[in-house]
């Protein structure tokens, strides 16, 4: 059934655990992550972003969405529209059935310029107000996701010098964040703790801790009613990196955050981690070694199967970890 983020999250602490949130572009993302969520019987969030409605039309991604609820009737799903740019964007997936939303009022609605504190809160105020009265959930985001090292916000092949960040930004400030919650009245909220989007999060493998719990925990003993979301959290799996260069792929040297720093935070208050890098790189794995070893073929279903399998094993992977496996 479908339910809104609200209902799951407010489980989901209850109980201690975390949701992964996966970002879904296509048939084989949702197959793989409901055939994940039914092997270990997880509730499952799928979000679409901007880029996945242009890239697949809002009504095909909205119907791909009802198609796992109609087939997998026993497991809760969320429906969450990932990174609304402006409220407009926000009140156009309301009307079309999601039921949750995130305002990210972080950025201008470019989605590449930070924005002042007051344009955050005015602009994810307006989308709660209404948001809730159609019984809708709705995440804002407070702080600007960006590489604690360099300022630099996240890039697709690790090689954009678009959005240096001032320091400043790069940690939600916990007196800010309960002041946010005070003026929008959020569901959940996603900070910045040193995670950032992309696959090129980190260049060296971390041994220490490479996040801020501290900060989760400080945040968390502020607003504890308020669900903890943490972006840009994929781990970057080593493993399909490696099949990736070694057929034919050409990505960097890079690393992601590690799982157990994850389960770190979802015992301080996280309890959504959006995942999208992780499948990305299963999938192009599993599909350049399908190809690789099967010169002849040329029925697509025989390798987006592998990867499906292959985006499989990363979310049962990420439900177990989150201890959200049990939880349906
Ligand atoms: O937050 C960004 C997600 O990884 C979605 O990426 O805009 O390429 O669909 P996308
Ligand atoms: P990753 O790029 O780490 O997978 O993060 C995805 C995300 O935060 C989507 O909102
Ligand atoms: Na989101
Ligand atoms: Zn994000």
């Amino acid at each position: 059934a479908l339910i809104s983020l609200r209902q799951l999250l407010d489980h989901a602490a209850e109980n201690s655990y975390g949701m992964p949130a996966f970002n879904v572009n296509n048939m084989e993302q949702i197959h793989a992550i409901m055939q994940a969520a039914d092997a270990c019987n997880s509730p499952v969030i799928l979000q679409g972003s901007a880029g996945a409605r242009s890239y697949a039309g809002e009504p095909f991604l909205r119907h791909l969405v009802l198609a796992a609820v109609e087939m997998y009737p026993h497991i809760p799903v969320v429906m969450h529209q990932d990174h609304g740019s402006e409220p407009a964007v926000c009140f156009r997936s309301i009307q079309s059935g999601f039921s949750s939303v995130m305002m990210d009022g972080s950025l201008m609605a470019d989605a590449k310029t930070p924005s002042s504190y007051e344009y955050n809160v005015e602009t994810t105020r307006k989308v709660v107000e209404l948001a809730h009265a159609c019984g809708v959930s709705v995440e804002g985001e407070l702080g600007c996701l960006g590489s604690l090292e360099t300022g630099m916000m996240g890039e697709e092949d690790g090689h954009g010098a678009e959005g240096v960040l001032d320091h400043s930004m790069l940690l939600t400030d916990p007196e800010e964040a309960a002041d946010f919650v005070r003026k929008t009245g959020v569901d959940a909220l996603a900070i910045a703790i040193g995670t950032s989007h992309g696959a090129y999060k980190f260049t060296k493998k971390p041994t220490g801790n490479v996040l801020r719990i501290d900060r989760v925990k400080e945040i968390h003993a502020r607003i504890p009613t308020v669900h903890l979301v943490m972006h840009g959290s994929s781990s970057v799996p080593e493993d399909w990196l490696e099949i990736i260069n070694n057929y034919g792929g050409d990505m960097g040297q890079t690393y992601g955050v590690p799982v157990s720093e994850i389960v770190e935070g979802i015992k301080h208050g996280v309890r959504k981690v959006n995942i999208d890098t992780d499948l990305r790189m299963a999938s192009t794995g599993a599909i350049r070694k399908h190809l690789h070893d099967n010169k002849a073929n040329f029925d697509p279903r025989k390798f987006l199967k592998e990867a499906t399998g292959a985006m499989k094993g990363i979310c049962q992977d990420r439900f177990e970890a989150f201890g959200c496996a049990g939880m349906a």
